[in-house]
């Protein structure tokens, strides 16, 4: 262990001693950090994997229990990640309360993320609402719900065509003025978005849709992410769970799994696509891993300033994936992958025509 890992660790021990987080770390002074390599997004500076906490809300189908959510919740904290993703709409409102919850005791040794943009407050969850009046309700209510007074990390849900980029922005700048917000972020937005965006008032990071089943970010927004030192946060990191190997080309989606909806998930188009979990899968097998870490490993090893954000209901699945922050690919190996990626042909988009509507062009 070197120096800045003893002074993290036995810090984080001290920290933790009677918060009823981490009791065993806090007892042998020491946390397990199997997720220690850190990256930033703009100035935030967080794990190199974060945890999504959708999955939670029953978003790809069943019922989960509360405690044993903040119970896995706590857990990533353990593991070492210091980076948690929600949003008003996740629920509604019952993720940011079961991550308020779960983090209070740590809430200063962590960063939590969430969003507005939908209507939520208006009691119309699916249409955009990004007007200034309605992002300020949003955000005392996610206030309230995670327990804090301030939010890491702010993202608007979704680009709102009927209001300006700047005045968006322009509010977000009185929100960091007041201490209710320290960073900002877009999700799925455009090159042209995020330049409006960020002259107005700089971002952190933009969150979309990134895996490799999904690679649509690279030509769309990566030389804009890159010229203005904004950080990429790859939401479905996993594929919605195609990459880890769990899905083949019998399964079927239950009324209530959002991938029911997604043609990439048809009866039809599966068996076609799973060419890309088999490769994922000889990839895995020749390093030694499991099909997730190497899902995750190549994320992370496409730029420093990637932070993917996988989710999970199953401790087992998170304690597997995390373990991706210490995998290397080398640079040999990252192109010999691009040659056989080159040589498959996925199709079904990852989303239904009403989602795919709302994404910024
Ligand atoms: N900005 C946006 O519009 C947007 C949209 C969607 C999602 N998000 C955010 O991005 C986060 C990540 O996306 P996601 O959770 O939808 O998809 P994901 O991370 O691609 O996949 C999650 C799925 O993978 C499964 N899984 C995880 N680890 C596994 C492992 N080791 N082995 C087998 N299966 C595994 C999980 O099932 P188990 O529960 O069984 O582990 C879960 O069903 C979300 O939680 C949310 O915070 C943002």
């Amino acid at each position: 262990m070197n120096r800045r890992e003893f002074l993290f660790v036995s810090g984080a021990a001290l920290l933790l001693a009677g918060t009823g987080i981490g009791q065993a770390a806090a007892r042998t002074k020491s946390v397990p950090l199997q997720n220690r390599q850190h990256r930033r997004l703009g100035n935030l500076e967080i794990s190199a994997i974060g945890l999504g906490c959708l999955p939670m809300v029953g978003y790809y189908g069943g019922k989960y229990d509360k405690q044993k959510m903040i119970a896995l919740i706590r857990q990533a904290y353990d593991l070492g990640v210091t980076f948690f993703d929600t949003a008003e709409v996740y629920g509604p409102h019952t993720s940011e309360k079961w991550v308020g919850e779960a983090l209070k005791p740590v809430r200063h040794q962590v960063k939590i993320a969430t969003k507005f943009g939908f209507g939520v407050e208006e009691g119309a969850p699916t249409a955009l609402n990004s007007e200034p009046k309605h992002i300020r309700r949003a955000v005392e209510g996610s206030l309230k719900r995670l327990q804090t007074d301030y939010i890491d990390l702010l993202y608007q849900h979704r680009v709102d065509p009927k209001v300006p980029m700047e005045d968006v922005a322009g509010t977000i700048q009185k929100l960091i003025k007041e201490g209710k917000v320290l960073h900002w972020g877009l999700s799925e937005a455009s090159a042209k978005s995020i330049r409006r965006a960020h002259a107005v008032c700089p971002l952190a990071a933009v969150q979309s849709e990134y895996s490799l089943i999904w690679r649509e970010s690279e030509n769309k927004i990566f030389a804009t992410l890159e010229e203005l030192g904004i950080g990429l946060v790859p939401y479905c990191p996993l594929g919605r769970a195609l990459l880890t190997g769990i899905i083949n080309e019998n399964s079927r989606f239950a009324k209530g799994d959002r991938r029911a909806t997604l043609p990439m998930f048809t009866p039809e188009a599966l068996p076609n696509n799973m060419q890309i979990v088999r490769l994922v899968e000889k990839w895995a097998k020749r390093k030694n891993i499991t099909s997730a870490q190497f899902a995750l490993a190549w994320l992370l090893a496409q730029r420093d300033w990637i932070v993917p954000i996988p989710g999970t209901t199953n401790p087992a699945h998170l304690a597997d994936f995390l373990k991706a922050a210490n995998i290397h690919l080398s640079a040999d190996e990252l192109n010999e992958f691009e040659k056989d990626y080159a040589q498959i042909h996925l199709v079904g988009h990852r989303a239904d025509p009403f989602t795919e509507s709302q994404i910024d062009k």
